[in-house]
């Protein structure tokens, strides 16, 4: 047994338990697993014993969650709404000196810890968006990068996921489209974002079992940063929406911005959840890549038959052993999970799974 020990806050949800089952089959660190109910731990884990042991915290109570931080060398942090967590998880890893992954990212967070990494001057490394989407996102783009030989000019990427959205996840996707996260209707050029003024709402085939999808083009700063490190030319990144019906609906809440209060908020993000219950045995996601090379079109995609919150755990923790076992440099910044990861290494524990494979 390893003698480290990472802490998971938010155990229970459904990225919490992708997280703790990947480190338990691993076996090699002490986990603390945290939330606000204990009996929730026991129902779900079992009594406590080697190597996991349970603690309370509620991550808006700085005394429990600075208790929680203090005790473990790396802190993943499982629960949102994130744009209402923000940096809290991040500050407490800061003021005990503890290593931090989050599997929320978008630049509202980024620029919160960044401002707080200059208020603590802290000198642990802080990992955003190691989840799926972002995440894996921007680690499968940019496993493709580095092992096609030749550059890429132009690259197209989808992302289409099947299964429920959790409250959470709804509550989150709302407050995403009302801050204006992503650069919505755009493409990336030359290391900017430009315009579209069409690819709103357009038909894509994609493979079995996803078939058309509806495209909503948004490009996101952690999209950005890879295509400037692998210096692509043109990119455009595309998230998918299973009806036309279901695209308008996110498009509307957008449009409307009408949440005068938090109920109000947390009443429409139950709604998503409510109309969007699928009845569909499956779940899992796609993402489905683009490129031209030599004049031809070629595609790869990535596909998974897991929930995407699930693997957004399983991300999150191979991210976390990675981390336990480098030295980050750069410490004094917050980094997005693909710019710290080794991707080989990532997908050879991503295809050891029975939960990631890829289609070229
Ligand atoms: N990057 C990605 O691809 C990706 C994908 C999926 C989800 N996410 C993000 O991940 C986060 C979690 O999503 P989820 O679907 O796993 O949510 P979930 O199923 O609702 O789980 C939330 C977890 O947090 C705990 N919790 C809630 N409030 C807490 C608090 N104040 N203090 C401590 N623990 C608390 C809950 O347990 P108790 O109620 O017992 O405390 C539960 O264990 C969300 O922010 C979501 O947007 C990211």
């Amino acid at each position: 047994m390893n003698e480290k020990s990472i802490g998971i806050v938010g155990a229970t949800g459904q990225v919490g338990s992708g997280i703790v089952e990947t480190l338990l089959k691993n076996n090699t660190y002490e986990l603390l697993l945290g939330g606000r109910k204990i009996d929730k731990l026991r129902e779900k884990y079992g009594k406590e014993s080697e190597p996991i042991k349970y603690q309370t915290v509620d991550v808006f109570d700085e005394k429990s969650i600075l208790s929680f931080c203090g005790q473990c060398d790396l802190v993943i942090n499982a629960v949102g709404p994130s744009s209402l967590v923000l940096d809290r998880v991040a500050n407490a890893c800061m003021l005990t000196n503890v290593d931090y992954i989050d599997v929320s990212g978008d630049k509202t967070m980024k620029m919160a810890i960044e401002e707080s990494i200059t208020k603590y001057d802290s000198n642990i490394s802080l990992v955003i968006s190691a989840g799926v989407y972002p995440g894996l996102t921007e680690m499968f783009l940019a496993f493709l990068l580095q092992q096609n030989k030749e550059p890429i000019d132009n690259i197209s990427s989808y992302f289409a996921g099947k299964g429920n959205f959790s409250e959470t996840g709804a509550y989150d996707i709302i407050s995403s489209l009302e801050n204006d996260e992503g650069y919505g209707m755009t493409y990336y050029c030359q290391g900017e974002t430009k315009k579209l003024t069409s690819g709103l709402g357009s038909p894509v085939n994609l493979p079995s079992p996803f078939h058309q999808v509806y495209t909503l083009p948004v490009i996101s700063e952690e999209f950005m940063e890879c295509l400037k490190d692998f210096r692509v030319v043109n990119a455009y990144f595309y998230n998918t929406f299973p009806t036309s019906k279901m695209l308008s609906d996110f498009i509307m809440i957008k449009a409307m911005q009408q949440f005068k209060t938090e109920a109000e908020k947390r009443g429409s993000a139950r709604r998503l959840v409510d109309n969007y219950e699928t009845q569909d045995k499956y779940q899992g996601f796609i993402i489905y890549i683009v490129w031209d090379e030599k004049g031809a079109k070629k595609t790869t995609w990535l596909q998974s038959n897991a929930n995407w919150n699930y693997c957004s755990g399983i991300i999150a923790a191979i991210t976390a052993m990675q981390m336990l076992d480098i030295n980050l440099t750069n410490k004094r910044r917050c980094h997005y999970a693909q710019s710290i990861v080794n991707i080989e290494a990532l997908f050879k524990h991503l295809l050891s799974t029975d939960y990631i494979s890829i289609i070229n």
